[in-house]
C-alpha cells in the first residue's frame, strides 16, 4: 500500500488541472505531498515562494495534503520525505514519452519508488501552464484555466511581462 505520495511539478503557475490531479490523489492516498521542484529545462516565470504560495492557496485547506519547495533529483526527495509512489497526470498520449522515461529513470534512482498515472479530467487535456501564460501574456481570458484564488496575481503579473 502507497501511504505517503508525491505529486511533483513546476507548478508555474498551477492550473484547474493540477488541482484536480492532487484533489483526486488526496481522495486514494493517506498523505499527498505536493512538491514544487526547479525544472532544469524551464525558467519559470513565478519564484519558487510564489508557487509554493499559489499551491497553499488552493489546495492548502485540504487535510492530508502538504505543499513543499524541493531541491535536487525527485528520487531522493521522494526517499527523504517517506513517499513510496510519485503521482503524475497524464493529459494526452504525447505525454506518455516523457513520464515514461521519468517514471523508468526515477525507479532506477530509487527502485523502492513506483509512479502511478492519473488520467486527466477530460475537459483539462489541453490545458498546461504554458498555455496559461501565453494566453495572459496576450490579455487574453484565462478565468478558465487558473484557481479563483490566484486569477488576478496571475494575470497580472504575466500581463506586465509584455510591458
Ligand atoms: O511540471 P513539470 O515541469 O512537468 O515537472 C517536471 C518535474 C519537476 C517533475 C521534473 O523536472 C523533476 O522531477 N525534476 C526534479 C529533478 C529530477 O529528479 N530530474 C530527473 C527526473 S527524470
Amino acid at each position: 500500500m502507497h501511504s505517503t505520495v508525491i505529486c511533483p511539478g513546476s507548478f508555474d503557475p498551477v492550473t484547474l488541472g493540477h488541482i484536480d490531479i492532487i484533489t483526486r490523489a488526496s481522495g486514494m492516498f493517506d498523505n499527498v505531498i505536493v512538491g514544487v521542484f526547479a525544472n532544469g529545462e524551464k525558467h519559470p516565470v513565478f519564484s519558487m515562494e510564489e508557487r509554493i504560495g499559489f499551491l497553499q492557496r488552493t489546495v492548502g485547506d485540504i487535510p492530508n495534503v502538504r505543499v513543499i519547495g524541493c531541491d535536487g533529483l525527485l528520487a531522493q526527495c521522494a526517499k527523504d520525505l517517506g513517499a513510496s509512489a510519485v503521482v503524475r497526470g497524464l493529459r494526452a498520449v504525447s505525454d506518455f514519452e516523457y513520464e515514461f522515461q521519468m517514471a523508468l529513470t526515477n525507479r532506477k534512482l530509487n527502485p523502492e519508488l513506483d509512479t502511478v498515472f492519473l488520467a486527466s479530467d477530460a475537459s483539462y487535456t489541453y490545458l498546461s501552464s504554458s498555455i496559461v501564460k501565453n494566453v495572459a501574456y496576450h490579455g487574453g481570458d484565462i478565468t478558465n484555466f487558473v484557481p479563483a484564488e490566484i486569477h488576478d496575481e496571475v494575470f497580472n503579473r504575466i500581463k506586465a511581462l509584455k510591458g
